[in-house]
């Protein structure tokens, strides 16, 4: 008899407004979208540790760790996975092996928190086992392990995947929902690379280290760029949303963690209509995000980025965040 499975599923997430800047106590703006990833659970007889994604698999046993599949880069992508799972046993005091399957609709490693929706998803799947913690007791665990992934990580991806809907974060001050006055018609476009997200923090803390006034300044034009967002989109002037983003990313091209791949993604977004565009998360040659003035308007940039031979597609705000699945 095979063992009862578990199901949870959490959504990807974007940055609208403050990344890198909200590691240092900054505010940010982020949104749930329309992508998850569903984590599948059980009990595993043999006692060991079994994961499975679509980029990585492998065994925690008492001999180590064997991957099945990605073999050296397996441990480092399943790594955060197994510690949350051994968390959540132990929260629960007991003693067994699990198995966890993980499908996801999230590109990996583009900044749309593929990482953080699959630990919210596989933290909810592996506790449903045993208990049914609440929300915010799965988005603590899921931070703890994301922090294996980057020490740094302001717990954003988590909280956002946790809880959906569009929201402003505080490292400090945790989330607090914003409710915009027009639907925000948002697109997203990858460059085509993958970036670390830990490497990327990490530069960003070595530029912050070498020029502390220059970054003191920058982060205090982040927060100023923040602040005026969130008065624009409760307000629903949308087209000054659009402006602020493609300040912000002035912002992060001086912090370093621009590309030029991503750059001409910005262009090609900006010269197909898109109100503003900006890099999304950590940086490098990963994702874009892009504001169109109507679902329309979007429907039409997205069509015309993608015949300038980008990947692009349109994405909904998920008001849900964490689903457990019975
Ligand atoms: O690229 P992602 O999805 O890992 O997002 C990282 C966001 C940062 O602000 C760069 C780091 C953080 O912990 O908030």
């Amino acid at each position: 008899m095979t063992a009862k499975m578990h199901a949870a599923s959490a959504p990807a997430k974007v940055i609208l407004f403050g990344e890198h800047f909200v590691v240092y106590g900054n505010p940010a703006i982020l949104a749930a979208v329309n992508r998850r990833v569903t984590a599948n659970a059980g009990i595993e007889k043999t006692g060991d540790i079994i994961i499975k994604s679509e980029i990585a698999a492998g065994r925690y046993s008492t001999q180590g760790f064997k991957a099945r599949v990605a073999g050296a880069e397996a441990k480092a992508i399943l790594d955060p996975l197994h510690d949350a799972i051994m968390r959540v046993i132990a929260a629960n005091k007991r003693k067994v092996g699990v198995r966890v399957d993980l499908s996801s609709e999230i590109p990996h490693g583009i900044g749309l928190g593929s990482s953080a929706a699959s630990c919210v998803s596989t933290v909810a799947a592996v506790d449903s086992i045993f208990a049914r913690h609440g929300r915010e007791w799965i988005c603590r665990k899921a931070i703890e392990s994301e922090r294996l992934v980057h020490e740094n990580s302001s717990g954003a991806d988590c909280y956002v995947s946790t809880f959906g809907g569009l929201i402003l974060y505080n490292r400090t001050q945790g989330y607090k929902r914003i409710e915009p006055k027009r639907s925000l018609s948002l697109l997203i476009g990858n460059a085509g690379g993958t970036h670390s997200t830990g490497d990327l923090v990490a530069r960003v803390g070595r530029f912050r280290d070498r020029n502390q006034s220059q970054f003191r300044d920058l982060a205090l034009s982040a927060r100023a760029i923040c602040k005026a967002a969130l008065v624009a989109i409760r307000s629903g002037k949308l087209e000054q949303v659009g402006p602020l983003m493609n300040e912000n990313q002035e912002l992060l091209a001086k912090i370093g963690v621009s590309h030029i791949k991503t750059e001409n993604l910005i262009d090609a977004f900006l010269r197909a209509g898109a109100l503003g565009a900006k890099i999304t998360g950590a940086g490098g040659d990963g994702g874009v995000l892009a504001l169109a003035a109507s679902a329309q308007e979007s429907h039409v940039i997205a069509a015309r980025v993608r015949a300038g031979g980008w990947d692009s597609f349109q994405a909904e705000i998920d008001s849900k965040g964490l689903i457990i699945h019975r």
